[in-house]
């Protein structure tokens, strides 16, 4: 069980742990609470959901790329009402909050969604603004407008917090996540994936059979940090999930510093669907080294 050193507060939302399970990379949270201990997060955030099945796409669908990983899924999911019907009865049971995550095509389906999402239980729900909008075909997260226009929507049919998760992929980070706060996101998750490309030099074919996927892993800390650090300096205040790159207790440490107020795993579930264990031993060792708990520790970054 966690220790009060690791009570985190997220805005409004307190958690057990400022560890979160990133989504994605713990299925519908049911399948990976079978083989992991789930005591170590504050949260479990499920695969993302559309409005109906999104098949994804054919494989290779996953490939190593030096310090990281490719991936194209596509958001393979059940659609919202096969996945009500699955985590309904299952949601209260699994020993960890569990948080939705809504994807669509535009601000409705995303609204529509999230209603489900609430349906069966989930304590908050994650917006996943790195998908194309139906209108352009644009990432929704890399404008402001678009993106405010969704976290309104969902805002305005929820009664639990929405967070707001961003792609790094733009200059305008700070833009886009001023316009999700001010459209009622309770919160920020920094960062989802950011495109990436790999080939096989033996075959000349791309990793991915979709080509362009999401980077992931080790390779993408420096640049979600650096979407946490410069929010967290221009928005003093926001609260923000720091994600991008997560393996250790010192990455998580990184996160809170740069002003995060809780830090997703991802990647390093693939590996080691157990992670959240040894990192909360390491990040716990860090803390009391330092006398410290983990409020202490957010946006403590000290500057040069
Ligand atoms: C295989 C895989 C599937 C993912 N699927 C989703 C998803 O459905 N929704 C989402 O918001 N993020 C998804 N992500 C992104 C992660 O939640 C996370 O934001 C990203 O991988 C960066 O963190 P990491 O470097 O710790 O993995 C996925 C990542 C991976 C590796």
């Amino acid at each position: 069980m966690a220790s009060d050193r690791l009570t985190a507060r997220l805005g409004p939302i307190e958690l057990r742990s400022p560890l979160i399970a990133a989504s994605g990379t713990v299925g519908s949270v049911w399948e990976w609470a079978e083989v992991a201990d789930v005591s170590p997060y504050g949260a479990a955030v499920a695969k993302s959901v559309a409005p109906v099945e999104w098949l994804g796409r054919a494989a290779p669908r996953l490939a190593p790329a030096g310090p990281g990983m490719l991936n194209g899924i596509g958001i393979q999911n059940p659609g919202i009402e096969a996945w009500v019907e699955k985590m309904t009865p299952l949601i209260g049971g699994l020993g960890v909050p569990v948080w939705g995550s809504a994807v669509g095509e535009s601000a409705d389906e995303f609204a529509m969604v999230a209603k489900g999402l609430v349906s069966a239980g989930v304590q908050v729900v994650e917006v996943n603004l790195s998908c194309p909008n139906l209108e352009n075909g644009r990432m929704f997260s890399l404008d402001a407008s678009p993106s405010a226009e969704v976290i309104a929507a969902v805002a305005s049919t929820c009664d639990v917090p929405v967070g707001a998760k961003l792609s790094p992929n733009t200059d305008a980070i700070v833009g886009v996540a001023t316009a999700c706060l001010e459209a009622g996101a309770t919160f920020l998750t920094l960062t989802n994936s950011i495109p990436g490309f790999g080939i096989d030099p033996r075959t000349a074919r791309p990793l991915l059979s979709g080509g362009v996927g999401g980077y992931s892993g080790p390779g993408l800390k420096a640049i979600s940090l650096r979407c946490v650090y410069e929010v967290a300096r221009d928005l003093p205040g926001a609260p923000i999930v720091g994600c991008g790159g997560v393996m250790t207790g010192n990455d998580v440490v990184e996160y809170l510093l740069a002003g995060a107020a809780a830090v997703a795993i991802g990647t390093a579930h693939l590996a080691e669907p157990r992670a959240g264990k040894r990192i909360e031993r390491e990040l716990s060792r860090e803390l009391e080294r330092r006398g410290a708990t983990v409020p202490d520790m957010v946006g403590r970054v000290v500057p040069w």
